[in-house]
């Protein structure tokens, strides 16, 4: 393990779990220099839970349904994450979009992985979007989280070729193998301080600051 810095994340699901599986992973063996706080699902019965336990990282579920409002929910997420001295937030299979309130609280801290080549096919079902829109390739983007669904700037992204054979699950595998990949590498870069934004683009750092 690197005597570097390493910087307390939380990862937040809603499913089965397997980019943060790829996320600790990466953590335990140097890696991503980060230390995993918590895993946190708004589904009690998230897979991704189990297979956090199964690697020693705390646990946390907070169901949105016991909040009255967004802002609520949002709250009292930022509360659970501030008090285990989480700094930084890595998104990973969380389907809830995250409002100012919580965003506000991590600013420039807070990422996600997503399905597809950003800005196309944002949302639910990216990849049989790709499929029903006739692409030839998609893949998968890493990229800041903002007010919108997926709208945030880009961080790193892979291609992935639709086959003529390709089915939702055919071509969700593939794209999964390559988030597994990326998702470990591109949060390293942000955590290490290897990015620069110019705008709204995110370019490689002339000197790392971190790490
Ligand atoms: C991944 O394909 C991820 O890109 C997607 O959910 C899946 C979670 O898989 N996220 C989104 O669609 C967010 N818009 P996992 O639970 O095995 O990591």
């Amino acid at each position: 393990m690197s005597e570097s810095r390493r910087v307390p994340i939380a990862i937040l699901l809603s499913g089965r779990g397997t980019n943060m599986v790829s996320l600790v992973r990466a953590a335990g063996d140097g890696r991503l220099h980060a230390d995993v706080r918590v895993v946190v699902s708004n589904k009690a019965d998230a897979g991704g839970l189990l297979l956090a336990a199964e690697l020693g990282i705390p646990t946390l579920v907070l169901n949105h349904r016991d909040f009255p409002t967004r802002e609520a929910f949002d709250s009292a997420l930022a509360d659970a994450l501030d008090q285990r001295g989480v700094e930084f937030v890595a998104l990973a299979g969380f389907m809830r979009v995250l409002t100012p309130t919580f965003l506000n609280r991590f600013p420039r801290r807070v990422i996600n992985i997503h399905p597809a080549l950003l800005p196309s096919f944002p949302g639910i079902h990216a990849q049989a979007q790709a499929l029903g829109y006739g692409a030839r390739i998609t893949g998968c983007t890493v990229h800041f989280v903002d007010e919108g669904t997926d709208t945030g700037p880009v961080i790193a992204q892979v291609a992935v070729q639709i086959r003529d054979e390709d089915d939702e699950d055919t071509l969700s595998a593939r794209i999964l193998q390559q988030e597994n990949l990326l998702y470990p590498q591109a949060l390293d870069d942000v955590l290490c301080g290897r990015l620069r934004f110019e705008g709204r683009r995110v370019l490689r750092a002339r000197e790392a600051t971190g790490c």
